[in-house]
Parts: structure tokens; sequence; C-alpha cells
């Protein structure tokens, strides 16, 4: 398939999420109550059921993804029948009941002694979960889906006793065909074995069923497994074609004739259907015995309303199978109407604007709650980025959850879908690498037809920093996954992360449609004179370091320094040695403006990667200058005596609360030119160092402001060309009050002001919605404040609160943004942080009514916040 780079006209679609409550067509059940837990394997398995052993038993699942490789076929012998887990009559009464999504890793406790880069949790090791179900004598004629949307990691599934099947990437979601092993007599037991390698991430990845699992029913003849694709090849301001394309799948030992029908209905900004449908398509189908058949249907939607940023407009295209007119399968896939293209002037446009990509990388774990999804928690995460400015995710380094990507589309966020960190070559020891020759067609495959409905995505990412960039071997390894690209979805280009610069010249970028950079903004120029037709934009940038709320004196512009007691200096300045304050990446976008904007390392801080603190060669900070790297050497030997405590990310923009630090408002300046907005680092709390030199930076959306303490102006500054703060340097502390006046184009535009606090009094608490849904799934998070007399957060205040609730809640976990607490996440205690702490409530599900949440700190008034949990 060939596919122009400069010119992807990208048009789309949603994944399809049907549901229904007619028995007679299709039920997709959320399968995540009732689940029991034990870790280990029971006394007496050994590794009979490690991935070596049994592997020849697992590849055979997901043929459906294969066809460039081969096909397994299973052994026709049975495997855990043994191992009591699997057995339907193992008393499994004593096991610990819970509900999924579940992440066992974050239940902690932290050790000292596991690695940083991971977290220092126990996410690692094996676990066993167990459901019984019964399914009715009247579904016979039925088929049976379990539907997986990631467990981590190596999971196996055995029904009643039976192996069913099995997949390795724990970022991967998955389907397995229940149907020969379900009893309709009695209960059904579902055994799934779950086995995480240590040394596998360089990241927290979490462990256990920690994305939401389906149990799906349908006819024999009925939509298959992502079974739909929608594009949209021509769209003008009167007419969209809506292209369908339906794989039918026939389960009965006969050729099955039906009669497939499309219609299309508009849904409004909050998702609901309006009730006419405005488009219909109708075709017919003949499915051979025991296998599909693909049906394609077009439609025209007139008028369509567009999918876009501002305003991303959706629709539902529902399938519907027929057969002898009775429908036997209704099928839901939301979808877009929208054009993507990039080209090498500008880089990306969207329905034919352009728009600067304002992107930022997430890993997928969700701070104090782990990486059990939580949409709650995930819409969070997107409104504070939002408010920054943020137009673009990026997945890094993995196949996101589903809702993620569903709420990227409802909210207008675009998105890079990322496949892999490592592919032949490993950067931990029991990574990816070890199973990349067998699945990563499987994976890749399974992620576009899972997401390539998504009106969101807009690139399919094959790969981060990938060992291979520099060999042919590699080059030939990116050409075959981008030809599984252009297979799976003509209408989206490749790209990869690129963090070698010679990949920009050295044939690897011709395996990619459009070209990403990780940290080489000094080859942006050199990388346009030897490309002078491919799209370019930063994969990856800045990585800057800093703690919310640090500060450290004097202000070293050396960016190796800024470090103390495992936090780092919060002004912004302070980076490992591939990367570098925001201010260096945005000067080379703005020279190259061909560049197509960036997605900065990282938006929200994340478990694991404590740089510059790992205490490891991966993570360590690295420096030019050798004396300063045998100091920095010597330091991290001795830390290694006592042991480096960072267990959390300092990347983050946002920090692992969701608090925000400075860095987040020289983004918000860049990003959002038209909001009036100022602010004023470092806070103004320093008796210690009255008459000191106290340097004081102001990030602003305009192009001059002038300072002032108490009262007097220490002068007014404008921004020369590539200049993204303003900085006071020589500024000598005083207690008192720092004022900020920003002007544009000489007219007055924000202020912002800084003063110095008395000491705290009171405890404040706010909730970020006090009106909850009593689903047992929502969540109320509380931002905890100590404030002196006058409300001002005082902003070295570290005392111990308490946390205690009544009603129909739960508070499921506390943080402080502290990346060297150790404090578990379940605690009711917490040290404050920097003047804040967070609780996150949960409701009960089906329990409405009034939730009080009290914060208490000795010798300071208590406060409490009332949230309400409603049907
Ligand atoms: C990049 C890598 C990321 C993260 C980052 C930290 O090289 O792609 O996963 O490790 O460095 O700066």
């Amino acid at each position: 398939m060939t596919i122009s780079k400069c010119s992807l006209v990208l048009l789309v679609i949603t994944l399809a999420v049907a549901s229904s409550s007619n028995a007679q067509t299709r039920q997709r059940i959320p399968f995540n109550e009732f689940w029991l837990f034990q870790k280990g394997d029971p006394v007496g398995a050994g590794d009979t059921l490690s991935y070596e052993k049994i592997k020849d038993w697992v590849r055979a699942t997901g043929n459906e993804f294969v066809r460039d490789g081969v096909k397994r076929v299973r052994p026709q012998t049975q495997i855990g029948g043994d191992v009591v887990y699997t057995s339907s009559s193992y008393n499994d009464t004593d096991w610990r009941k819970l509900n999924i999504p579940h992440d066992w890793g974050i239940e902690g406790p932290f050790n000292q002694d596991y690695p940083g880069e991971t977290g220092k949790l126990p996410w690692f090791g094996v676990g066993w979960y167990r459901k019984h179900f019964t399914v009715g004598a009247n579904e016979k004629n039925r088929r049976f889906y379990l539907q997986i949307d990631g467990a981590m990691a190596y999971s196996t599934v055995w029904l009643n006793g039976e192996f069913v099947g099995g997949w390795p990437y724990g970022y991967a979601s998955y389907e397995l065909d229940l149907t020969p092993y379900v009893k309709f007599e009695g209960e059904n037991v579902i055994a799934i074995r779950l086995d995480n390698p240590p040394d596998s991430s360089r990241w927290y990845p979490g462990g256990g069923l920690y994305r939401n699992v389906w149990l799906v029913k349908t006819a024999p003849l009925h939509v298959g497994h992502w079974g739909t694709y929608i594009t949209t090849p021509d769209v003008t301001i009167d007419n969209a074609t809506v292209d369908l394309k339906v794989m039918v799948n026939n389960g009965l030992a006969s050729s099955s004739s039906a009669t497939v029908k499309a219609r299309i209905y508009e849904l409004d900004l909050s998702g609901h259907r309006l009730p006419a449908s405005i488009a219909t398509a109708s075709t017919s189908v003949q499915v051979p015995a025991n296998s599909n058949q693909v049906a394609s249907l077009s439609a025209n939607v007139r008028r369509p309303k567009l999918w876009d940023l501002q305003s991303p407009r959706r629709y539902v295209a529902l399938t519907v199978i027929e057969q002898g007119g009775k429908t036997i399968d209704e099928y839901e896939t939301i979808f877009g109407i929208r054009t993507i293209k990039f080209d090498e002037q500008q880089g990306f446009y969207l329905n034919g604007q352009h728009v600067y990509l304002k992107g930022v990388c997430n890993h997928h774990d969700l701070g104090a709650l782990g990486s059990a999804i939580n949409i709650r928690a995930l819409e969070r995460q997107l409104e504070i980025l939002r408010e920054m400015g943020v137009n673009a995710i990026r997945t890094s380094h993995n196949p996101p959850a589903p809702e993620l990507l569903d709420l990227c589309d409802r909210m207008g966020f675009v998105v890079m879908d990322e496949a892999f960190d490592a592919w032949r070559r490993g950067k931990k020891k029991n990574d990816y690498h070890l199973i990349f020759d067998d699945w990563h067609e499987k994976d890749l495959r399974a992620q576009i037809r899972r997401d390539r409905n998504h009106p969101s995505v807009i690139l399919w990412s094959i790969g981060n920093e990938i060992g291979e960039q520099g060999n042919a071997e590699g080059h030939a390894l990116a050409a075959s996954l981008t030809k599984i690209v252009h297979e799976e979805d003509p209408t989206r280009p490749s790209t990869a992360a690129a963090n070698n610069r010679n990949a920009g010249y050295n044939g690897f970028q011709k395996t990619v449609d459009v070209f990403g950079y990780n940290y080489q903004y000094g080859d942006y120029g050199k990388f346009r004179e030897a490309n002078p037709s491919m799209p370019l934009f930063g994969n990856e940038t800045a990585s800057t370091v800093s703690s919310r709320g640090e500060y450290f004196f004097p202000v070293d512009p050396d960016k190796s320094k800024g470090r103390a007691d495992f936090q780092v200096s919060s002004y912004d300045l302070y980076a490992p040695r591939w990367a570098v304050p925001p201010d260096t990446e945005f000067e080379a976008q703005d020279r190259f403006p061909y560049v197509g904007g960036e997605f900065v390392w990282t938006g929200f801080d994340y478990l694991g990667e404590p740089t510059p603190y790992g205490g490891d060669s991966k993570t360590r900070l690295e420096f030019t200058d050798p004396q300063v790297q045998q100091q920095m050497d010597n330091e991290l030997k001795q830390l290694g005596q006592i042991k480096v405590p960072s267990r959390s990310s300092y990347f983050g923009i946002v920090d692992l609360c969701g608090f925000k630090k400075d860095r987040f408002y020289i983004y918000q300046a860049r990003w959002r030119p038209d909001l009036p907005m100022a602010h004023i680092l470092p806070h103004w709390n320093w008796p210690e160092r009255v008459g000191l030199i106290t340097p004081v930076h102001v990030y602003t959306s305009g192009d001059e402001a002038e300072l002032f303490l108490n009262g007097r102006s220490l002068g007014r500054k404008k921004k020369g060309q590539y200049q993204y703060r303003l900085r006071w340097d020589e500024v000598k502390y005083e207690p008192g009050e720092l004022r900020v006046v920003a002007y544009k184009n000489g007219k007055r535009w924000a202020q912002d002001v800084m003063k110095t606090t008395g000491n705290a009094t009171h405890v404040v608490v706010s909730a970020d919605r006090s009106r909850i849904k009593a689903d047992g799934n929502d969540l109320s998070f509380v931002t905890l404040r100590l404030t002196d007399r006058a409300g001002l957060m005082v902003p070295r205040a570290q005392n111990l609160v308490r946390f205690s609730i009544s009603g129909p809640g739960e508070i499921v976990a506390v943080d402080n943004g502290d990346a060297a607490s150790h404090t578990s996440f379940q605690a009711k205690e917490r040290w404050v942080y920097k003047g804040m702490a967070l609780a996150i409530v949960r409701t009960k599900k089906g329990l409405p009514g009034q939730i009080h949440l009290r914060a208490e700190s000795p010798g300071l008034r208590s406060a409490e916040v009332r949230l309400t949990s409603v049907r």
C-alpha cells in the first residue's frame, strides 16, 4: 500500500464499544466485580506455568492478527489442569475478595531495596484471579467472549480447568473465545494467572488486572472483535462520505447469509445519541462456515459537523446484522469526521487548519492510584493539562487504556498512539525484546484495530528510542512495522521517537512517514537540509526536573546542579545530560518554524524513574565535566549506602498529586498566549535569607513586566527574541510583598502577587467536585492546604495531617507529591509537603448520600469538606 508522506489525509472514527440490553443480540457486560485474588502460585506448582514452558499454547492466541508471520497451532494436550488454582472445584473461599481494575503493586509497602526506577513498589511476581459466574441454559446457542483491556503481564486464562489462551504484553487488549469451555449448568470458574517478571520495565508498570474486563455474548453470526473500521475519504462542507468495513464472524458449521445495515447518528457534545439517524447504508454478505467475511458499506453525511479541538463533534454508526428480517447483532462504533495531514512546512493540519502540537508525554499510572484505570482520574489529568494549553498526548511508550482515547475524542485532544519501548534490543533484562519476534505483529495489528476508529488518534508511533536506529537490521524492522501500520490503517502516518541524531540521516528516517526527534533540538536545521520534504516535530522534549515548591540557593545556572535532599530546585533550569530547560526547546522550535510542535517529557510526574536520584547508570544524572561526574558518582555511592529513597519522577510539569509546579506556567504562557496570566517564583518566605540575593523569575503571556518589592519598582523588563521568562536575578530578599504587573503590546495585561506568610494556623480543604456518582468508581480529589491566619498557603509547611471520613465514601489514596516519600498511599496520615497534600475519595456503589471528609493537624484549626454522592 502506498502512502503519501507529506499529505496524508486521515479521517476517522472511534472504538466500537458495543452494548445492548437486548439479550437476543449482543451483550457486553462489565466483568469487574466479585473477583478473588491470591499472590503467588500454589505450593507444588513449581514453574510449570512459566511462559517458557507453555509458550506453544499461549502463542496460538491472536492468530487473527498474523498476516506476515507464522500462525501457531495449539498443541492437542492440556496445560495447567493439574495446578489447583485453575480447577473449578478448588476451594477459594479464603482468597481476597476485590473488584478490578486492580493494581497489586500500589498497595505496597515501599521497600528501599527495590529499584527506584520502578517505584520501589512490589508490582512484580505471580498473581492469580478467579471469578465464579453462571450462564443460563437458554444461552446454549450463544457465543461467549472474554475481553481484557489490559493485564500486567503474561496473562493466561483457564475456564473450568481448561486452558483458553493468553497474552504476554501487559499493555495489550485482547479477546478470548470462551464458548467451547462454558458450562450451562452449575458454576463456571475463570482463573487468570499473571506473571510480572522483575527487571522488565524502565518505569512503574503496576501489576494485575489493572484495566476493565468484559464478558461479551453474541449470536453465532455477529460483528467480529474490533470488527468495524470507519474512514471518511471525502469531506467537504456539504458532504462527508463515510465508508464502513464490517467484519462478520460466522461461528456456525454452515455458510450463512445476512444483511448488514448501518445507521449513523449524531452525538451531542456530552455523548448522547440524537434520536433520528442521519444516514443509512445496507448490503448483504455470505459468510463461510466457521469463518469471517468483510462487508463494505458507504453512506453520506450531509453538512457534516467536523471533529476538531474546540468542538469535538462525534457520530455513532450502529451496525445491524439481520437474518430473515430479524436483528441478530447490533454494534456501535463511535467516530469523528475530520481530515488530517502532515507536511514539511508547518507540521500538522486538522481540517485544513494548521495546529501546532502542544503535547505532553505521559506514562499510564495515575499517581497514588497506581496503574488501575479510573476514568475520572484520567479525565482530571486531561482537564489540568488543557488548562495549561495542551492539545496533544503521547501515550509513552505503549498502548493506552481505551478509555484515554474515548476521553481525548470527547474532550478534543489529538493523540500519538505508541506501541513499544523496545524491539529486539532490550533496555531491561526482561523487557519486550524477549517476545518481540513472536508478538510484535500481533501487538501492533491489535492496537491499530482497536484504536483506528478514534478521531483523536493522528499518529502511530512504532517505537521509542529503539536500540536499532543505527543499523540496517533496525531499518528493515522499522520498515516492516510501518508496513503493518499502512496495511491496518492507510489514513494515518507512522512515526518513531528517535533519540539517535543520526537516525535523521542514516536512512532510519525513511522508514517512517513523519519524523520525530527526542532531545535533538540542535539538529532540526540539519535534519531539514537533509530531508527537505519530511514532516518533523519534537517527539520527546525538555525533560526538565523539578520538585514543587523547592528552591535552592545560590541559583546555579549549571543545569546539572540545583539539587539537595532528594529534591530538585523549581527554578526550571535543571535537567539531565541529554535534556534541557523548557526555554531551550522553545527557542529551537521558534528558530525552525517547520518543526510541528513538541511532546514534553512529561505532563504529569509518574511512579519510577526518579532521575537524578535513580542511582543506577540508566537513570543517574550524567555530566559533561568529568570532575563533576566524579563528585556525583561519589555522592551516589554514599547515597547507595544510606539508600536513595526517591520512588517517583521529577520530570512532571504537574506533580504526582496533580498539583502544578512552576513549570506549568511557562508552558501556559507560551501555549495560551491570549490568556492574560503572570506567575512569580519563588515563594517569598525566606526568613534566613534577609539581605541575600534571591532571584525572582516571572512567566507571563505578556511581553513585558515590572516587578515591585514592597511597592518599590525593581525595574520593567521586556522579553527579547527567544526569551521566554523574565528574570530579576539581583533581588535581595526582604519579607513582604512581591508584585508583578505584566504588559502586552504596551497595555496592562496581567498581574501576580506573592506574599510572605505567617505561620500555619489553619487546615483548608477543597474538593475538585462535590457532587459525585454513587457508582463505586467516581472520585473526588480533595486538595489540602495549610494556611496562615490571612488564608495564604504557607509554602514551607510540612505538618502531619490526618484524614477521616464518614458517610458512603472511602479514602482510597493520599499523597503529597514528594518524590522521596515512602508513606503508604493508603495511609490516612500524611506529612504535608510544601504546604499541600491530597486525599482521593471514592463513592460506594449504590449508596448515595452525604460524605464528610475531615482533615486535622495538631495545633491547627481542622477542616471538613462535604461531598454528595448521587445515583
Ligand atoms: C527518554 C526516554 C523516556 C525517559 C526520558 C527521561 O530518553 O524516552 O522514557 O526515560 O528519557 O528523560
